[in-house]
């Protein structure tokens, strides 16, 4: 199966080399545990390839959601609007149960033969939208195997009640039904907050399973370590945009054809985007390593 990488740094690995084509993956945490700009990421990574995205959102604008994500250090997400690679349904507001009995399927047809990236953010009123435990299973299943028929599929779900049960009737649909399931652990009680997540399953893949480590980074979206940090980098300064370049100017013929003009500005912006404050105490080599491997300008 072909793998597609992710745009989350550091979770390519964790995957077995990336989310696989076609398939669908779940997101779980709870409300500022990183859902949507996991999802948010996803996409640009796609863009960025030169595939298309769909953003299907149930509980903010596309407006909201533009502005949220311009904010947070993509800067030039509209220039994709208007190129028409991006495009938002906003689910939110009417019957999404009814688009989907109705209109999804001819959606689908006219997006065949494309290779998108889709994302689902989120899926729960999707199933509260329907009582019937059957009904939503139904649902769920066929808006999922849909969507995948035109791209690879990331929805969102969000956890409510006690940290860590994923036993609720509202996750068990999903979490059956995908492909790829990734658990994403805020404890926002925490001080400082702690933030980890896991691979909870991954079809036809060899995959991690331990808890790991995650920041949330203005301009990179979230930054998933590969262990438990033994040494903490927070007092090392580090030019990341000096050390970037100094590795760009490095690489090996073969895969210095790969840094196309557009990734080595992305690769800029990013890594002027990211403050010492975000990173906290993560290894800043660390980092610029996740992005090369992502881009693929450099081997596991
Ligand atoms: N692109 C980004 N880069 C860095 N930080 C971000 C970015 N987007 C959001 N954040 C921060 O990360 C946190 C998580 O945001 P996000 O919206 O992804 O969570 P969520 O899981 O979707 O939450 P909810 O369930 O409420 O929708 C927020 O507190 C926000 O300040
Ligand atoms: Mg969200």
């Amino acid at each position: 199966m072909r793998k597609v990488k992710s745009g989350v740094y550091g979770l390519n690995t964790l995957m077995d080399g990336g989310i696989n084509e076609n398939t669908i993956t779940t997101v779980i945490g709870s409300s500022g545990a990183g859902k949507t700009t996991f999802a948010t990421y996803f996409l640009k990574r796609g863009l960025e390839l030169g595939e298309d995205a769909i953003f299907i959102t149930l509980d903010e604008t596309p407006q909201q959601i533009i502005k949220e994500v311009i904010e947070m250090g993509w800067e030039d997400v509209e220039d994709y609007i208007d190129e028409g690679a991006l495009v938002f349904v906003d689910a939110g507001g009417r019957q999404f149960s009814d688009f989907i009995k109705t209109e999804l399927a001819g959606f689908v047809n006219e997006w065949k033969g494309y290779n998108a990236r889709i994302v689902v953010d989120p899926l729960t009123p999707v199933l509260w939208s329907v009582e019937n435990k059957y009904e939503q299973r139904d649902l769920v299943s066929f808006l999922l195997r849909e969507l995948r028929k035109i791209g690879t599929v990331i929805c969102t779900l969000e956890e409510h009640g006690v940290m860590g049960d994923l036993s609720g009737a509202e996750l068990i649909i999903p979490m059956y039904l995908a492909d790829n399931v990734v658990h994403l652990r805020y404890r926002s009680h925490d001080s400082p907050e702690k933030r980890d997540l896991k691979i909870i399953k991954c079809r036809s893949s060899r995959h991690s399973h331990f808890w790991h480590p995650y920041n949330i980074v203005r301009g990179s979206g979230l930054i998933v370590q590969r262990a438990k940090l033994a040494t903490d980098h927070s007092k090392r300064v580090v030019d990341m945009t000096n050390k970037l370049d100094k590795m760009l100017a490095d690489l090996p013929k073969e895969k210095a054809a790969k840094l196309t003009p557009k990734i080595k500005q992305s690769l800029h912006r990013t890594v002027e985007t990211i403050s010492a404050e975000d990173i906290g105490s993560m290894d800043p080599e660390y980092i610029l390593l996740q992005l090369l491997l992502e881009y693929e300008l450099i081997e596991e």
